[in-house]
């Protein structure tokens, strides 16, 4: 049976770290405030020179390297962004003429901060159909270009970068296979109105700035989260308990502890990164797993769940051994 394996991670993130006493220096906020509401120390903000394309390229290389390939090995790029380098062309094209692919599949998904999970269903359907057996998968995003400087309720919570994996193809039938075991992706449109950017191409033609309500999407993300990921491994017939790791969606340390409440799990189990990175949207999944991968946390063979939720709503969960 042909599976997606996963061969290589890698990350980026912006030069310019800054840490919430720098931010209470330009918004009414403090370091008190943040770390007990939210955990978060720290995130990095993109300069002039640095986008959503460029850190995905190096994220990009250093997966690529970590797979033992060469970027014309890749034959599909799928990169989730909500913040794309220009409204066309799809940053994953960027990309690809970057890292010197002449020819391949690339396009962009834009699920926001269940991005990196619909990407990864993408890819993976792609390589277990066939198409394709060598994928590069990003999250990319600069938040910090739509984000309201004078809203401290939203500024306070993102940062920028970019972490990207090597899925490959490979053909197995060992009786504990490597690879993607199972995917579970969600939508649920009617909650557009709670977290959303308040501009676009086909409405006011600017770029606009992001809006949220953050009480309700919290609300909403602990229910879902957990809801999925016990239906991925449900469809497995694997429970919390044969998980190794959990590498969630790093929006809030609040909703990391009460999701892992919430499925009985360890929080020794779930990787954390939201106090380094804060809210990267489709970037966190893939920083956080590249983190815990080269801090040697994550092993060959580990159960590892993915999970993300975002705007839409939309949200879902991945489960891989390593
Ligand atoms: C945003 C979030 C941290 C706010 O925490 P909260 O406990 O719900 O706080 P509230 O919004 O009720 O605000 C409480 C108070 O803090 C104030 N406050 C808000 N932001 C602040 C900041 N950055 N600094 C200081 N005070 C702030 C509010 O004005 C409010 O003051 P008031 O009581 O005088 O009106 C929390 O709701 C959250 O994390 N939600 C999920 C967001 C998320 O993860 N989104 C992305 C999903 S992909």
């Amino acid at each position: 049976m042909i599976r997606s394996v996963l061969k290589g991670t890698g990350a980026a993130l912006p030069r310019n770290r800054v840490s919430n006493a720098q931010l209470a220096e330009r918004v009414d906020t403090s370091d008190e405030w943040i770390v007990e509401r939210t955990g978060i120390r720290f995130r990095h903000i993109a300069e002039s020179d640095e986008t959503t394309g460029t850190l995905a390229t190096e994220a990009a290389r250093k997966a690529i390297d970590a797979a033992g390939l060469v970027a014309t090995d890749i034959d599909l790029i799928v990169l989730a962004t909500a913040t794309p380098d220009q409204t066309f062309p799809a940053t994953a094209t960027k990309v690809q003429a970057a890292l010197g692919i002449d020819d391949c599949v690339a396009f962009d998904v834009a699920a926001v901060c269940s991005g990196f999970l619909y990407a990864v269903q993408v890819a993976d359907a792609m390589i277990r159909s066939g198409v394709h057996t060598r994928t590069l998968v990003i999250g990319s995003e600069t938040f910090s270009r739509i984000l309201d400087w004078e809203d401290r309720t939203t500024c306070v919570l993102f940062g920028d970068g970019a972490g990207a994996i090597v899925l490959a193809a490979e053909d197995s039938d060992a009786e504990q296979p490597r690879g993607i075991l199972a995917t579970k992706l969600h939508a649920d449109g009617r909650h557009n109105d709670l977290l959303y950017v308040d501009g676009g191409p086909s409405t006011t033609g600017t770029v606009g700035k992001l809006r949220m309500k953050g009480r309700e999407v919290f609300r909403h993300a602990v229910v879902n989260l957990a809801a999925v990921m016990n239906e991925a491994l449900a469809g497995l017939d694997l429970t919390a308990d044969d998980v190794d790791w959990v590498v969630p969606h790093q929006a809030n340390a609040r909703i990391l502890d009460a999701t892992a409440r919430k499925l009985n799990l360890s929080p020794d189990k779930v990787v954390v990164t939201v106090d380094q990175h804060a809210n990267t949207s489709a970037a966190s999944v893939p920083l956080a797993l590249d983190t815990a991968i080269r801090d040697g946390r994550i092993k060959p063979g580990d159960l590892v769940v993915l999970e993300a939720m975002g705007g839409g709503f939309t949200w879902g969960a991945a489960v891989l051994r390593v």
